[in-house]
């Protein structure tokens, strides 16, 4: 019989992706999602890609009665918890929301898996819990920093609860998996990221401006101290973010004394702002309409993941490439478009 794993967030970009991994490796994902950022055919979706429809339960992460039904109905072997909010700019001006989604939403899973004594978890935490770091590149001893903006502070709060629980109460086995920039789509073209109104992040920028549903890019900055002035990042795409969550999975359950272990998940390697676009112009024959703007306030220059843990620990690393991502990326926004 195949091991149940509870997703949290089980219809998001991230969630979505992973789920397809986890029924692709053998697993039986149930999913748990209020749809606040995501809608149901999603999982029509991962029943095209896959055969399979996962089970899905419509509820909110903060609710206590929904673990209970859920707990009560299927025997849980690990959860995957990706329920959050996730805009850093909205973060700002409404931080109690964060809180409550983040890290009330946290809690409660937790009390529900303590009650039902489920010990493993998989946590999404961020590239932000290091903030603007002295050294570009991060390993997961880097010093964390307190975080520029509410959300951030949220990552970094859900990662010391963690800690803590596992250090008294010595009975769970958690990984912190510190995404760096997750982009690109499934190659099927029939699930990939879905922002509410104006993008924040740089793919989903260009995809629309690519598309003409924004006129322009604003590249923000041009005097950043890397080689060609714009900001570097470690862009991963989003089937390598998924896949290592089935790789944490399968590393928890070998193991038997609790344990809290951070992961960066990322590719190893930066990329500017400017090659990001040069890069999807080259792969997609088509061009972008962009022009330089101020620099974003609380953007970091450049920041990229040392991976080496994830290769050691997870016996997992990037398969695809920026190319492959942003063609993804620019497939799927065709796809969706024409729904
Ligand atoms: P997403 O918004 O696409 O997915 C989150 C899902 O959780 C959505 O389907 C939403 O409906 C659901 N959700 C939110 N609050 C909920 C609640 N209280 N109860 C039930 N469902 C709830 O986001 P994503 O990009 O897939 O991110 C997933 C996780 O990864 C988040 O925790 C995010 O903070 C983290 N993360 C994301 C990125 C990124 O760039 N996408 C980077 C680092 C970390
Ligand atoms: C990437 C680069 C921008 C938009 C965010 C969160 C982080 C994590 C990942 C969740 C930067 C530049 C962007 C645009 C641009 N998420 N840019 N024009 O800021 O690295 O990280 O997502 O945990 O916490 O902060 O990602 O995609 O917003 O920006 O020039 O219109 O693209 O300045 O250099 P970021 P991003």
């Amino acid at each position: 019989m195949s091991e149940k794993i509870l997703v949290t967030g089980g219809t998001g970009y991230i969630g979505s992706h992973t789920v397809v991994e986890l029924i692709t490796q053998g697993f039986e994902p149930i999913i748990l999602d209020n749809l606040s950022n995501s809608h149901e055919g999603i999982l029509d979706a991962i029943q095209d890609i896959t055969g399979v429809k996962p089970a899905f339960y419509k509820g909110d992460c903060r609710d206590a009665a929904i673990y209970d039904k859920i707990f009560s109905s299927h025997q849980i072997s690990s959860v995957i918890h990706f329920a959050a909010f996730k805009a850093v700019g909205e973060s700002v001006h409404k931080p109690l929301a964060y809180f409550d989604n983040n890290i009330n939403g946290l809690n409660q899973l937790l009390i529900a898996m303590d009650k039902f004594s489920i010990r493993n978890l998989v946590f999404s935490s961020s590239c932000t819990v290091y903030g603007d770091p002295d050294d570009p590149v991060v390993t997961e001893e880097t010093p964390l920093k307190d975080p520029q903006s509410p959300y951030g502070f949220t990552k970094l709060a859900g990662e010391k609860m963690l800690e803590n629980v596992v250090r008294h109460k010595k009975q769970m086995r958690v990984a912190l998996l510190r995404y760096f920039n997750p982009i690109g789509a499934h190659p099927s073209g029939k699930i990939g990221e879905l922002p509410q109104g104006i993008p924040n992040n740089l793919l989903p920028y260009i995809t629309q401006t690519a598309m003409g549903i924004r006129e322009k890019l604003a590249v923000f900055g041009n005097d950043y101290a890397t080689s060609d002035g714009s900001c570097i990042r470690d862009y991963i795409h989003v089937c390598d973010v998924a896949s290592a969550h089935v790789s944490a999975i399968t590393m928890m359950h070998k193991k038997e004394e609790a344990f809290i272990d951070a992961i960066n998940i990322g590719t190893g390697k930066g990329t500017s702002v400017l090659e990001i676009i040069r890069i999807f112009e080259e792969v997609n024959a088509i061009e972008v309409n962009w022009e330089f703007a101020p620099r974003r306030e609380g953007d970091v220059p450049e920041i990229f993941a040392k991976v080496d843990k994830a290769e050691h620990v997870l016996n997992w690393n990037a398969k695809f490439s920026v190319r492959d991502a942003v063609k993804d990326a620019w497939e799927w926004e065709k796809k969706y478009r024409k729904q």
